[in-house]
């Protein structure tokens, strides 16, 4: 079985008191949630500050990019030691956001994987097709050629050590979910293709997570889904309310079923 993880991307939002507001609250409404990993990626200037706030906390901390080099002379940026060193313990790597907006290319994104294990950091891989690309017929080759390029000379032990999360981009902040079918196919297609390369014991206990415009009101059931071992979250992350509603989606899904 695996263990579902729920994560929040808060991408670039909120200042170093809006997210002391939040952390505070948020940190004790999930204190007793233990069925879920739950895990918050912020913006870097703040991920030192909320290590500190999430201490002691079942609350994990990640950030959101990092460079491939361990340091040198590449101004503004980030490297994964330095993560390390402030109290980060996953970081999102190939973000539809940073692939489209930022030009990052497979390649970059393999090295910023390699640049995560490195450095102690478990990665958050992020993977997904475009609008076009659905249309065209071609998900199936996207999803093929991202994992294929993304996990390119990793061994079985170093994929195990990763989570995978599939974000079709057309989904990302746009209120547009992939059904739960359509995400539970395209996790099966990504679970095929880490068997392929891993095995079956790596691909069966890797935490695939589905992202995009997951809310309160379509958690539970992308998380039916026997493909769908959590979610990345942004916009509703964005709230303690509706976030903490999304982490503990289980409470609505026992009250749902019928007895
Ligand atoms: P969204 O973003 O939930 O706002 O669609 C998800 C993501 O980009 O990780």
């Amino acid at each position: 079985m695996r263990k579902p993880l729920i994560a929040g991307n808060w991408k670039m939002h909120k200042t170093l008191g809006e997210a002391t507001e939040y952390v505070l609250g948020f940190r004790d409404a999930v204190a007793d949630v233990v069925v879920v990993d739950v895990l918050l990626c912020v913006p870097a200037p703040l991920c030192s500050p909320i290590a500190k706030l999430l201490k002691d906390s079942n609350v994990r901390l990640g950030a959101q990019n990092l460079y491939w080099e361990p340091k040198g002379a590449f101004t503004g940026e980030i490297s994964g030691p330095m993560l390390e060193s402030v109290g980060c313990n996953y970081v999102i790597v190939g973000h539809s956001e940073r692939r489209h907006i930022f030009g990052e290319t497979d390649e970059m994104v393999n090295r910023k994987l390699r640049a995560a294990l490195d450095a102690y950091l478990t990665p958050v891989f992020c993977i997904g097709e475009k609008i076009e690309e659905r249309e065209a017929g071609e998900t199936d080759n996207v999803l093929t050629r991202q994992i294929t390029e993304g996990l390119k000379g990793f061994s079985a032990d170093e994929i195990a050590k990763m989570v995978i999360a599939y974000e079709p981009v057309w989904a990302i902040g746009t209120g547009v979910t992939a059904t739960p079918n359509q995400a539970n196919d395209a996790h099966r297609v990504v679970r095929e293709l880490v068997k392929a390369q891993a095995g079956e014991a790596v691909a069966e206990a890797l935490r695939i997570l589905y992202g995009g415009s997951v809310k309160p009101d379509n958690i539970v059931e992308l998380m039916r889904e026997a493909e769908i071992d959590g979610a990345l979250v942004g916009g509703a992350s964005l709230s303690v309310e509706s976030f903490v509603k999304i982490v503990t989606y289980y409470e609505t899904e026992a009250t749902e079923t019928p007895q």
